[in-house]
């Protein structure tokens, strides 16, 4: 046990989880005329197939869509774009109404408050669950190596207050790679969580869990909503009708429905291409 990660579980800054975590308004993103996020007419081609045809999607600040749709649909796509990580051939892709997210860079995109969980977890398997979060807090091993011995109070409350949130707190000195794969994922939300995005993309975030896991992550979503805009893509069926809102339906690259569960899973072309299989 390092003393740095012995000093996280005493260290209580009695802040509530919502102070300690509320996000930073970053003085780039203005939302105060519209959407968080913003897709017109996105199109990503490769080799001549369109994973993305003219996709057009609104979210608005603070709330929690849930993106649905059959393999293939674009809806991984459609979070590359989002975070710089595929380019689209046409379409306008903004963050707030300002800042053109086509423009910037993968890590200026998370640097503006974007923050993206993977399909796959990528924790660092050999270190512990606290270190896994100075590290995510630090952005990277060089800021890390001097970060650990001065963590600010603040950062370490952070870090506290995520792990609660992220039902880590119990674990902080476990080593990441003996986590169960449900935790993992948790974990990655978490240092994700740290760099108090606007945004949290989260890509099949239930994929390979339990059923008991399945439902904390279902809280922990509906938690993170109003302090973060989040997306969620998942295939998970009762997953989704458990945290859905608006349920947004992509099929072949385009919006096919949008609207409540209920909508979507009255909607007959819905039924035909996904539910109905
Ligand atoms: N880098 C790539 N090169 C070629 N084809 C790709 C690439 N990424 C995705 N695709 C294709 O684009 C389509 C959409 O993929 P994806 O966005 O992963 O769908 P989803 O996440 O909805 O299952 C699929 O047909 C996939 O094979
Ligand atoms: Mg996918």
């Amino acid at each position: 046990m390092t003393p740095v990660a012995s000093a996280a579980p005493g260290t209580r800054s009695g802040e509530g989880s919502a102070q300690a975590l509320g996000h930073l308004l970053r003085p780039g993103v203005d939302v105060s005329h519209g959407p968080i996020l913003y897709l017109e007419g996105v199109t990503v081609s490769f080799d001549g197939f369109r994973a993305l045809n003219d996709l057009s999607l609104t979210l608005d600040d603070g709330e929690l869509r849930c993106i649905i749709g059959p393999n293939g649909a674009g809806k991984t796509t459609m979070m590359d774009v989002i975070t710089g990580r595929t380019r689209p051939d046409a379409g306008r892709v903004f963050f707030g109404q300002t800042i053109d997210l086509t423009r910037l860079s993968e890590s200026r995109i998370a640097q503006a408050g974007i923050g993206r969980k993977f399909q796959r977890p990528t924790v660092f398997e050999t270190m512990t669950v606290f270190e896994n979060m100075e590290l995510a807090l630090a952005g990277d091993k060089r800021g890390w190596a001097s970060l650990r011995s001065r963590l600010s109070s603040e950062q370490l409350g952070r870090i506290e207050s995520v792990l609660a949130l992220v039902r880590l707190r119990g674990e902080v000195d476990r080593i990441a790679g003996t986590l169960s794969h449900g935790q993992k994922q948790w974990l990655e939300i978490g240092m994700l969580l740290s760099q108090e995005p606007r945004v949290v993309l989260l890509d099949e975030p239930v994929a390979g869990m339990t059923d008991a896991e399945t439902e904390k992550t279902a809280e922990l979503c509906l938690e993170l909503e109003k302090r973060h805009t989040v997306v969620v893509v998942e295939h998970d069926m009762e997953f989704v009708s458990r945290i859905a809102r608006t349920v947004t339906v992509l099929c072949e690259g385009s919006v096919l429905a949008e609207g409540s569960m209920d909508a979507v899973r009255g909607d007959p072309r819905v039924v035909e291409v996904y539910l109905g299989r």
